[in-house]
């Protein structure tokens, strides 16, 4: 008996793979792309680095390649039909009038809360029943949110300064410009402005293409809605999308010398169009004007007073990729410029 079942199992995981590989080998827009196993798909080669793996297949697969993670996120939709379904219990059949503000403020607190911490907090529920919260905030959920806030404005401005002082130190020759863009726009004490942060083309031109070879965020996630069609594949609705933002920085066919650090190439609006540094479109990042005068201004309060120079001139920049780039140090010594 236990030898039937055995034998049962073993013939009913072999036909799977079989006809997961025989889908696989004849699927009809054959994206190249690393071969995927059987219910994990492609997620045991995913190291920590995503981008890193990123990087392997576009040497290995070109522009566009195909791997199996499972299925997108849709955590936006899934929770905005769950709660079409609350509509009723709410207002009955019959009465349609509702407080707007108050139905959108419930909608939208359990929405940023599931997207951000994978957690419910009922706030629909509680107008349904009308009861006190009964699920307070769990440390994930709190967690959850706090991690959002930091990664979208803390982390990236922290590691964006880190790879300005490292770069600055690296290329004196684009220091000295920096120096002297910065000493003829602004004495040492004065207070900045934003009008005068952004009359700093040079400065900005450095983060821009310290953005470039170091990309914050070195991918973007889109899920398509309806079919695509890209580089003649078709891409089927509701693929995840991976933009591999470090992979369009550094190709040769949008960049002259793409391995090259030059600060120019951003002057006067050349090779401008690729740079997704802020990402694109509607969600394109809320926090990016604070972003650049907060760097512009780092850039200004501490040259004007002060160098760094690396500790150790030779280390590489110490970096890990999770949800950005971030920078795990940088030792740095700091000296007041002479003039
Ligand atoms: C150098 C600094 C920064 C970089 C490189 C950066 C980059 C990005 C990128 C690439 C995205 C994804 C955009 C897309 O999907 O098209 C993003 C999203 C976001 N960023 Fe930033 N960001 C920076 C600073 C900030 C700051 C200072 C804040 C807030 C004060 C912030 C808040 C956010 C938020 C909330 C999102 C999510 C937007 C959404 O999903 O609709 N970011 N950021």
């Amino acid at each position: 008996m236990i030898y039937d079942i055995f034998v049962s199992l073993g013939l009913g995981i072999l036909t799977y793979i079989a006809y997961f590989y025989f889908k696989y080998f004849t699927r009809s827009n054959p994206i190249p792309g690393p071969i995927p196993l059987p219910f994990i798909g492609n997620q045991f080669q995913l190291s920590e680095d995503i981008s890193l793996f990123c990087r392997e297949c576009q040497k290995n697969y070109g522009d566009i390649w195909e791997f199996y993670v499972g299925h997108p996120s849709d955590k936006t939709r899934g929770i905005g039909i769950e709660m079409e379904g609350y509509w009723k219990k709410l207002y009955g059949d019959e009465h349609n009038e509702l407080d707007l503000s108050e139905w959108l403020s419930r909608l939208y607190t359990d929405n940023i809360f599931h997207i951000t911490a994978n957690k419910k907090v009922y706030a629909i529920m509680e107008r349904i029943s009308n009861e006190t919260l009964t699920e307070p905030l769990t440390d994930e959920a709190i967690i959850g949110n706090f991690m959002e806030t930091t990664a979208g404005g803390i982390d990236s401005i922290t590691s964006s300064t880190c790879f300005i002082s490292y770069f600055m130190a690296k290329y004196p020759e684009v220091k000295k410009r920096v120096f002297e863009e910065i000493d003829s726009k602004f004495t040492r004490d004065q207070k900045l402005t934003c009008e005068e942060l952004n009359q700093l083309p040079y400065c900005d031109a450095v983060i821009r293409e310290i953005s470039r070879m170091h990309p914050i965020a070195e991918l973007n996630y889109r899920v398509n809605a309806q079919e695509e069609i890209l580089n003649g594949y078709v891409i089927p609705a509701e693929t995840q999308i991976y933009i591999h933002q470090y992979g369009i920085n550094m190709h040769k066919a949008h960049w002259t010398n793409p391995e090259e650090f030059n600060p120019d190439r951003f002057l006067n609006n050349r090779e401008n169009s690729l740079n997704l540094t802020f990402g694109g479109g509607i969600r394109m990042c809320p926090g990016r004007n604070l972003a650049m005068m907060e760097l512009k201004a780092y850039m200004v309060l501490m040259y004007r007073k002060y160098d760094f120079e690396l500790v150790d001139k030779n280390a590489p920049l110490k970096t890990h990729y999770s949800i950005i780039r971030a920078c795990d140090e940088l030792k740095v010594r700091v000296k007041p410029r002479v003039f």
